[in-house]
Formats: structure tokens, sequence, C-alpha cells
């Protein structure tokens, strides 16, 4: 595949997928820098993604993550970026981050994000009455947005990380779907 001009490594898919610690690690392999763009807005905003969304709601927070999209955009490559899980949702992020890069969706079924993320706090989508059900409702709604977005896309169901890391070292490589 021909290589864009920014060749950043950008991972993107739903919470709990391990956009993070799949993206540190890569870093690490590759021996290249690694940016969250939650840490990104949080550091910007010097408050957390919770407490933007509670005191500005959530189209203020998809707005500060185009924001840093189009900040990246002048950094220079390559880099490991570990997106949100619905920056990939409006078409102008999806726009940026093939700009950016290569786009790795990582994705991983409904019921393991619910065992990975039970009794978690830090992400306000989750924090309501039925997080299963709610897991279920927005990865069905998002899962055609993320595979639009994708140049690449891993399965990462059961696999341990230096599997995953292997494959999308190899699949970026070859630009294989
Ligand atoms: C969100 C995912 C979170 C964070 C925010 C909203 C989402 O990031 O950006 O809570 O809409 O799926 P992670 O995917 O890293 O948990």
């Amino acid at each position: 595949m021909k290589r864009k001009p920014t060749d950043h490594i950008i991972l993107t898919g739903f919470m709990g997928c391990g956009k993070t610690s799949i993206g540190i690690r890569l870093s690490y392999r590759l021996r290249i820098p690694f940016l969250d763009t939650d840490k990104w807005i949080e550091k910007e905003q010097d408050r957390s993604v919770s407490q933007i969304f509670a005191q500005e709601g959530e189209e203020a927070f998809r707005r500060m993550e185009t924001l840093a999209l189009e900040k990246l955009l002048d950094q220079e490559g390559p880099q490991v970026i570990a997106t949100g899980g619905g920056l990939p949702m409006r078409e102008e992020n999806r726009l940026l981050l093939k700009k950016l890069g290569t786009v790795v969706y990582l994705r991983l079924r409904p019921q393991t994000v619910w065992e990975r993320l039970q009794g978690d706090t830090s992400r306000p989508l989750l924090c309501r009455p039925d997080p299963e059900g709610e897991i279920r409702r927005l990865m069905r709604l998002r899962e055609p947005f993320y595979l639009e977005g994708a140049d690449v896309v891993v399965d990462v169901d059961g696999k341990a990380y230096e599997a995953v890391l292997d494959e999308i070292v190899e699949r970026v490589r070859k630009g294989r779907r």
C-alpha cells in the first residue's frame, strides 16, 4: 500500500478494545512515540474526560476530539495514536484520520467489552442504568463507521498482546484488510 505523508499508525475501536495498552506496546516495539487523544484533551483542558462530559456535554468533547486531530496534522510522524472510542463516528474525523496515516480498527465482541469494563466508572457513556445493553447498542451503531474508517481490521478477542502486535505490524506493512 502507498504510505501516506504523515505515516502515523492510528488505533480505533470500541471502549475496552485495548487501544491504549496495545498502542503503548506497539510504540515500544516500533520505537516511535505514543499519543492518546483522550490524554491529549485532558492535558489541554486540565480536567478529565468525565468532567468535560459532565460540565459541557458530549458534543463539546467531540469538538475537542476534532481539534486534537487537526493539531496532530502539524506533528511529524510516525507516531502510534490511540483514539477515543467515539472519535471515528464523525465523518470529519474519519477523513482526518485517513490523512494522518494508517488506521487500524481493533475489533472485539460486545461480551468481551462487558467482561473487561464491568464496574468501570471512568467512561461516562457506560455510567448508565444498563451498561451491558448500552455496549451492545453502541457497538451495533458504531461498527459500520469503524469499518468505513479503517485501512486494516484486527480481531483482538482471545489473542495475547504479542500476537496482536505481530498482526498489526505485518498488516500495516502490507496494507491488507
Ligand atoms: C468514548 C470512549 C472513551 C472516551 C470517552 C468517550 C466513546 O475512550 O473518549 O469516554 O464515546 O466511546 P476509550 O475508547 O479510550 O475508552
